[in-house]
């Protein structure tokens, strides 16, 4: 195989060989095939697109690019769940623990936030002390103790992924479904655990604007799980708003917590218990996602969940005392509060500049290399079908200083749009695929 027939049978729209595929993956993991390769071949199948075969290829040439986690020793069953990318989206922190106390075992290699969309990793350094990067025995040994373990993916996990994606991020080329959909599919599949449920995200925070598109994603996702010898599953959910009210770190986790005090109810909080009660359906755990809801409200309601999350903080060197007490997350020097300035009723949102809002006042990053501050973000009290006033607060920002809060705040008012009449509410689960 020579990497220029690869690249030229994609510019000319030939469907790529499995083996020639595989070949040239791999070659990039060992840097035989150059950057400049590889972002021609990604942005000639960006245009062109990829077929299904050469979607299975993709994936299963970034699988063999790495190792696999071992899971074997645990009692089972495992579970991974993974969302597509979106704002004010903390769901791990909340399904985690919830999944645990229904009984299954939950193996979460999570990821940081990069551009709009946040990344739990980020999200878990708000909590002092607590560690991120585990070794392989830690996170086994960790699962079969307690039952839940969110961790960094090791290098060794599907390095031509991590290559492919950094590069694409730079090329343009992110936001294609077959390229999505082995990426994310390559790494669930390297992660070993027996049942994968996935949330595809869709509508103006997601990659996924359109509902087609989001379908045709989680179909193919769905696909390769189970090509892969998984069990799997997607929800397609909303994601034209924010999903919490919380867009940021310490925030985020703050909101999470007092879900798990059974304090807030609201579309975050039911989409938490709709995915831990179709994991647990997944895993045959459960009768059906219905009995599975059931089960995870009555973990949140109880505090069992919360329990389950104290010992999950400690065990990650966490300061568990963040559960009672939330003024031990970093706090933001300034919160300023954003009015709608009119009485309507909120019509819709451009959740993407929320989230690049949170990103400019420092909560997320425009480069990897980029830090960010755990203490700010914004948090967005109004829903897509709500009526306010002209003095409501919408929205408050959460920032290092006055300037930063008054731009951000402006950026968030800029991002909703406003109707004189009712509006109705999107649905929160869209569709469900494979269950
Ligand atoms: N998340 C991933 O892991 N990969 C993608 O390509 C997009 C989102």
């Amino acid at each position: 195989m020579r990497a220029i027939d690869v690249i030229a049978a994609k510019r000319d729209r030939e469907e790529v060989a499995p083996d020639a595929l595989r070949e040239f993956v791999l070659g990039y993991a060992r840097d035989e095939v150059a950057d400049y390769q590889m972002a021609a071949f990604l942005m000639a199948g960006y245009l062109n697109g990829f077929s299904r075969a050469e979607a299975v290829a993709l994936t299963d040439a970034m699988l063999a690019s790495g190792e696999r986690l071992d899971l074997a020793r645990l009692s089972g069953p495992t579970v991974d769940k993974h969302s597509t990318g979106g704002v004010g989206d903390g769901t791990t922190l909340v399904v985690a623990p919830l999944a645990a106390e229904l009984g299954m075992q939950v193996v979460k290699l999570s990821g940081r936030g990069l551009g709009h969309t946040g990344g739990t990793l980020d999200k878990l350094d708000a909590i002092p002390g607590m560690r991120t990067e585990l070794s392989r025995e830690e996170l086994v040994a960790q699962v079969e103790r307690i039952g839940l373990a969110v961790c960094a993916q090791t290098a060794d996990l599907v390095p031509a992924d991590k290559a492919m994606y950094a590069l694409r991020d730079v090329t343009a080329t992110v936001d294609d479904i077959a390229l999505i959909a082995s990426s994310v599919m390559s790494k669930k599949l390297a992660g070993g655990a027996d049942a994968i449920l996935l949330d595809v995200k869709v509508g103006s925070g997601a990659f996924m604007k359109e509902p087609a598109r989001a379908r045709e994603l989680a179909e193919l996702c769905v696909a390769l799980g189970e090509d892969g010898g998984k069990a799997t599953a997607a929800l397609i959910t909303d994601m034209s708003q924010p999903l919490a009210v919380a867009v940021g770190n310490a925030t985020e986790v703050r909101e999470a917590i007092e879900v798990l005090r059974g304090e807030r109810s609201g579309r975050f909080a039911d989409l938490c218990v709709a995915l831990a009660g179709h994991m647990a359906a997944l895993c045959g755990v459960a009768a059906d996602p219905r009995e599975g809801g059931e089960r995870a409200r009555r973990a949140l309601a109880g505090g069992a969940a919360l329990e389950r999350f104290g010992r999950f903080v400690e065990a990650q060197g966490g300061d568990r005392r963040i559960v009672e007490d939330l003024t031990l997350l970093p706090q933001a020097p300034v919160v300023h509060h954003v009015r709608a300035g009119r009485d309507a009723v909120l019509a819709s949102v451009d959740a993407e500049a929320i989230g690049r809002a949170a990103a400019r006042v420092g909560a997320g990053r425009r480069r990897k290399e980029e830090a960010i501050d755990l203490a700010v973000g914004v948090d967005v009290d109004v829903r897509i079908g709500d009526a306010v006033g002209a003095d409501t607060v919408v929205a408050r920002v959460l920032a290092g200083d006055e300037d930063a809060a008054r731009a951000a705040g402006q950026a968030v008012l800029d991002a909703l749009t406003w109707s004189d009449g009712p509006v109705e509410p999107p649905p929160l689960v869209h569709a469900v695929i494979g269950l």
